[in-house]
């Protein structure tokens, strides 16, 4: 394979402002000076996997403007493959983030250029496809450009989802994951009214929904690894948060390259575990990423 992962998603420019609290309805707060970070799950997938050493080609769209730029920049710097990065047919999609002195963030993101990634865009890119070990999707992007994504996989190419933001899914792109990667509000969604209540059930259910592996990650809890095999509790690495943003990205992505290094899925999320526990100890997303030297010294 010429690429360890293939990333197809979303690329937006994060606009990011610290606040003490989040205001409710009708109410406004002041909040600290304005960063603008280079953000989006795809993005920071791609960059947080080839931080770490893997070849990395990205599959997104986004504006022919300097948000577009700011990510073009970002995704060179850290040696990502941009050959299936498009450019033009909206503006650069944006993500509006508060963080608060917790770390936590709350984001809302207009798609923009994220919106026109389509299936088209796939079947045009098909070369990046069989020369990948493994590709990795989320759902910032149109569902039927995820679908056509499975469709597109080479025979012996593992398929990694992190469904978001969450929504129901078909039997197709299910029947794909290995694994399939949620946290405790994902898995609501996608497993819908009988979610069930552990994250043993929610593991449970969601394999039988098709996927050949589920990871439930559990913030400060670590994860939870299952297959037909059974059940592994991967403990978290404790740090003190400063900026959660993009952590969860880096983990995916660190786990879909360990896992086409040939790793269990236990052990690969060892691995992203110190990988998204690094990346929570640093403001933004993509900026916070570890290189590999940083994860070995953890
Ligand atoms: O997962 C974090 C990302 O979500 C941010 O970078 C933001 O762009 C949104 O896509
Ligand atoms: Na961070």
């Amino acid at each position: 394979y010429d690429y360890d992962l293939l990333v197809v998603g979303s690329a937006n420019a994060d606009l990011v402002i610290g606040v003490e609290r989040r205001p409710g309805a009708g109410e406004t707060v002041l909040g600290s000076d304005l960063a603008v970070h280079p953000g989006g799950k795809g993005a920071n997938q791609a960059v947080a996997a080839a931080r770490l050493g893997a070849r990395t080609a990205l599959l997104a769209r986004v504006g022919d403007d300097g948000h577009g730029r700011l990510l073009l920049d970002s995704m060179r710097d850290a040696g990502v493959d941009t050959t299936g990065v498009l450019v033009g047919g909206a503006p650069t999609g944006v993500a509006l983030i508060t963080v608060d002195p917790s770390g936590d963030n709350s984001i809302v993101v207009s798609p923009g250029a994220n919106a026109r990634l389509t299936p088209a865009d796939v079947r045009a890119a098909a070369g990046l496809f069989t020369a990948s070990q493994v590709v990795s999707a989320q759902l910032e992007i149109p569902l039927e450009t995820v679908v056509e994504v499975v469709r597109s996989l080479g025979p012996g190419t593992r398929f990694v989802l992190n469904p978001s933001p969450p929504r129901e899914l078909p039997d197709e792109v299910l029947a794909a994951c290995d694994p399939l990667i949620v946290n405790e509000h994902e898995a609501r969604v996608v497993l819908g009214a009988d979610a069930g209540s552990t994250p043993s059930q929610w593991a449970e259910a969601l394999l039988a929904l098709g996927p050949r592996s589920v990871v439930v990650t559990l913030g400060g809890d670590g994860a939870l690894v299952a297959d037909a095999t059974g059940e592994t509790h991967v403990p978290s690495v404790k740090v003190d948060a400063v900026d959660t943003t993009g952590a969860g990205d880096s983990f995916t992505a660190a786990l879909a390259w360990r896992l086409g290094l040939g790793e269990s899925l236990a052990q690969a999320a060892r691995y992203a575990a110190r990988v998204g526990a690094l990346a929570v100890t640093r403001e933004g997303a993509q900026v916070s990423f570890p290189t590999a030297s940083e994860v070995a010294a953890l």
